[in-house]
């Protein structure tokens, strides 16, 4: 069976980022893939201190919940990354896990997450794409350093706080999972 880690940025489960991460999950579990949603706002995740302790042997100095979060995204074939765009990047919750992934590389640069596949789900309010440009070209660095193949993403303009994904989106997000599964 293949897994699927979704790294789930926003505050708010039951705003607009959730429907594209469940249009995704769905999906991908109706094609038999164990998907587990982690609601990052509930978790308990330090900053990165900048101490580089992790790179001999990927352990961060710091106990806390991203234990948890490094366990299941080594356990996964796919890692999806969803995220409101907050102030055009990805909102704070998810950025705090993207720093504290140094810990997936090691003193020569190699990746300890090589070959894995991830994916990007943004929400924002601007009907103008080039407010999500900023945080895709963060994903597509990262993924690029970390050896990750990025196989797709989906970016809903126009996400008011209380009007809701676009039905086209959800579609595309249902069609990216299909591509995958
Ligand atoms: C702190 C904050 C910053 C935001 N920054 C942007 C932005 O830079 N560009 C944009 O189009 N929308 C921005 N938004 C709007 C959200 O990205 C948008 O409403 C998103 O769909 C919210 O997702 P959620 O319902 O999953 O929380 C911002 C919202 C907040 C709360």
């Amino acid at each position: 069976m293949k897994n699927a880690v979704i790294l789930f940025g926003s505050p708010r489960k039951k705003g607009n980022t959730v429907e594209l991460a469940r249009a995704m999950s769905a999906v991908l579990k109706d094609r038999g893939w164990g998907v587990r949603m982690l609601y990052l706002n509930d978790l308990n995740i330090r900053p990165c201190q900048g101490c580089y302790v992790c790179l001999p042997g990927g352990v961060c100095k710091i106990n806390d919940d991203m234990k948890d979060v490094r366990k299941y995204i080594m356990e996964s074939d796919l890692i999806v990354y969803a995220t409101p765009i907050y102030w055009f990047g990805p909102s704070g919750q998810l950025k705090l896990v993207m720093d504290r992934s140094i810990a997936f590389m090691d003193e020569s640069y190699g990746s300890r997450i090589e070959g894995k596949k991830a994916v990007t789900l943004t929400t924002f309010a601007d009907e103008d794409m080039d407010s999500c440009r900023p945080a895709i070209d963060i994903f597509r660095k990262t993924f690029d350093l970390l050896k990750v193949a990025y196989a797709g993403q989906v970016n809903a303009p126009g996400c008011q706080p209380e009007g809701g994904v676009r039905q086209e989106y959800i579609d595309k997000a249902r069609a990216l999972a299909e591509s995958l599964a």
